[in-house]
């Protein structure tokens, strides 16, 4: 598995690191979604209710953070809660940094008090699809025409959700 340094910045966020991941989500959702803008990024993610969680390789012999390889945005609401974006480098996909965001989302918010994750994904996103479903989500609905893309189509969102 690749070694990760995963970390929650304190609030409000770091502008660096505001700039750093709506960069990457740019990278990520390219052609897919409007990329969120890292003043966006930081009012979703507040701290209070919203927390983002970044991945860098491992570094332990340098004296600073190595670049973003990935990050989960997530929110928790009492006993819910709901992973907003997933988003990995596309030089950086296929190394398990998802599968390892998705996790350690999972466990900050059951360290608050969630006792279900929820999450909507696009019916076409398959990696995407493939991840989820390999880390214990399963379908409980579905958001008719909920994308709008560049492009100007529709498309379906699945209503995902796993017990935590
Ligand atoms: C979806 C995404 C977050 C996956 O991140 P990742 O770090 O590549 O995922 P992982 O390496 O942990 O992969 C976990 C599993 O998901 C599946 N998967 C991931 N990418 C895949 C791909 N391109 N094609 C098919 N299956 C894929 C595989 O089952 C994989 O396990 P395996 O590598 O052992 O076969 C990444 O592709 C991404 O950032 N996509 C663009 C943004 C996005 O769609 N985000 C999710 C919606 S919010």
């Amino acid at each position: 598995m690749t070694a990760l340094t995963l970390d929650i910045p304190h609030s409000p966020l770091p502008p660096g690191v505001a700039l750093e991941a709506a960069a990457l989500h740019a990278a990520a959702f390219e052609g897919l979604e409007r990329p969120y803008s890292a003043a966006e990024l930081a009012a979703i993610c507040d701290g209070r209710t919203g927390f983002l969680l970044t991945a860098s390789d491992a570094a332990p012999d340098l004296p600073v953070q190595p670049p973003l390889v990935g990050f989960v945005a997530f929110r928790v609401v009492e006993d819910d809660a709901e992973i907003l974006v997933v988003a990995v480098a596309p030089t950086d996909q296929r190394r398990g940094i998802g599968t390892q965001l998705v996790a350690a989302a999972e466990d900050r918010a059951r360290e608050l008090g969630a006792e279900r994750m929820f999450l909507e994904v696009a019916e076409t996103n398959h990696p995407a699809r493939a991840l989820y479903l390999g880390a214990g989500y399963a379908e409980m609905g579905r958001r008719k025409h909920y994308y709008r893309r560049p492009n100007g189509q529709r498309e379906d969102a699945l209503m995902l959700h796993r017990r935590l």
